[in-house]
């Protein structure tokens, strides 16, 4: 893919950080399906890093380039090559320490690249001159929320007006990422819109992240029982809290709506959420009873280690901005997620005999 900033050709280009992540790699499949060049930014590592987009590197519209976004200067390096000056770039930030729990151990580390990363690209697109090249997108969460919630008919949700009162170092950094796109809109009149994402999962979810780490035991364990059978003891499945609720929705669905909100006249921030809230231990039902198993009791401790030092016990999104203005709908429901998610983990032949 030779297209660099002097480039004249007609194709739509998007530059994406966070492109080895869950959903750099789903939205980097998105916008290559509807006929973009794709510059991924990765971070430099000793071991290999890409599997989440294997199938991507050898494709023609696809480049990786090196870049870290605590980095000012390799930020405006990638902008000074891949961002053309004659039209228009998208750029998706998705780069993060995204794990709530690690936030409360590296709180520096996730400040300098949750929240200072964001700025940094900001920042360059300004020193750059490219605010009227340039069409960004912040990847905000519904962490921001942390503890507050809107009564609305009677049911506590959260929506674009809530009221931000962040739980975790994590939080607090999106909360300052957050502010800065808003504020660089304003002052910079920079097209930049910030998803609040509520989360979002699947099969290639971070192996500990709660929901992967449930359906990925359950693979492990099913495979562990057909190589050893029962007799063999196997290491139980350790969990923090279970009482917590999420609005759990499917990275493929969510990736199309970033795009939908860079597609608009006018930047703006949205919610995106199924609108539907189920329990740690409403998944673990589901997953478990997938394979048979109704009481999985016996199977799950709860460890102090995984529990934090302060908990966001409830996110139920309200995505009514969405639906109406971007015309954004989730499609994967709850249970064809977890199955999505067991399915990847249980390889086929096990299911049957599992
Ligand atoms: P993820 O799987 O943890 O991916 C994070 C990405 O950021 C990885 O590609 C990682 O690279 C990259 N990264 C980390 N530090 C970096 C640095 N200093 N410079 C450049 N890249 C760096 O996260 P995700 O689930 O795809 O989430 C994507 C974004 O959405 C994140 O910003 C996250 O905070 C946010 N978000 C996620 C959810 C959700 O439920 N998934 C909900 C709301 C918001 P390596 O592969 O090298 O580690
Ligand atoms: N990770 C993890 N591991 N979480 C556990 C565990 C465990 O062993 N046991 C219970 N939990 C609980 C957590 O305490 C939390 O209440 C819930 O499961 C979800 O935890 P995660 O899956 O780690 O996700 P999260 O909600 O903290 O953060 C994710 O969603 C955010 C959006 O709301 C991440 O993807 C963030 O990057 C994202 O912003």
């Amino acid at each position: 893919m030779s297209c660099g900033q002097n480039c004249n050709c007609n194709c739509k280009k998007a530059i994406i950080t966070g492109i080895t992540g869950q959903d750099g790699s789903h939205l980097a499949d998105f916008l290559l399906s509807r006929g973009y060049k794709v510059v991924g930014i990765t971070r430099r590592s000793s071991t290999d890093n890409t599997g989440r987009i294997k199938h991507l590197l050898d494709h023609p519209n696809f480049k990786l380039v090196d870049g870290d976004i605590t980095d000012y200067s390799s930020i405006v390096n990638v902008l000074l090559k891949y961002a053309p000056r004659q039209k228009v770039c998208e750029f998706y930030n998705l780069a993060a320490q995204s794990h709530v729990a690690v936030s409360f151990k590296q709180p520096g580390l996730t400040w300098d690249v949750t929240a200072k990363g964001c700025l940094n690209i900001l920042q360059a697109i300004v020193d750059l001159q490219l605010t009227n090249n340039v069409k960004f997108y912040q990847a905000s969460s519904s962490e921001m929320f942390g503890k507050n919630y809107d009564v609305v008919d009677g049911k506590k949700v959260q929506s674009e007006t809530t009221r931000f009162l962040p739980q975790s170092p994590y939080a607090i950094a999106k909360c300052a990422a957050h502010e800065a796109v808003r504020l660089y809109r304003e002052a910079y009149g920079i097209h930049a819109s910030a998803g609040i994402l509520f989360n979002h999962e699947g099969p290639r979810r971070g192996e500990t992240f709660v929901t992967r780490k449930i359906t990925k035991w359950i693979g492990d364990f099913c495979k562990h029982i057909v190589s050893n059978g029962v007799e063999v003891p196997f290491p139980k499945l350790r969990l923090g809290n279970l009482e917590a609720f999420r609005d759990w929705g499917y990275a493929g669905d969510y990736v199309e709506a970033m795009w939908m909100m860079l597609q608009q006249d006018i930047p703006d921030d949205y919610v995106i959420c199924t609108g539907e809230t189920h329990s740690i231990r409403e998944f673990l039902d589901v997953a478990f009873n997938r394979i048979g198993i109704r009481d999985w009791s016996e199977y799950v401790v709860q460890d102090p280690e995984f529990y934090r030092p302060a908990e966001v016990d409830y996110l139920l999104g309200d995505n009514t901005k969405a639906t109406n203005k971007l015309g954004w709908r989730p499609k994967t429901s709850f249970e064809e997620l977890v199955s999505m998610m067991l399915q990847h983990d249980l390889n086929n032949e096990l299911q049957s005999s599992c």
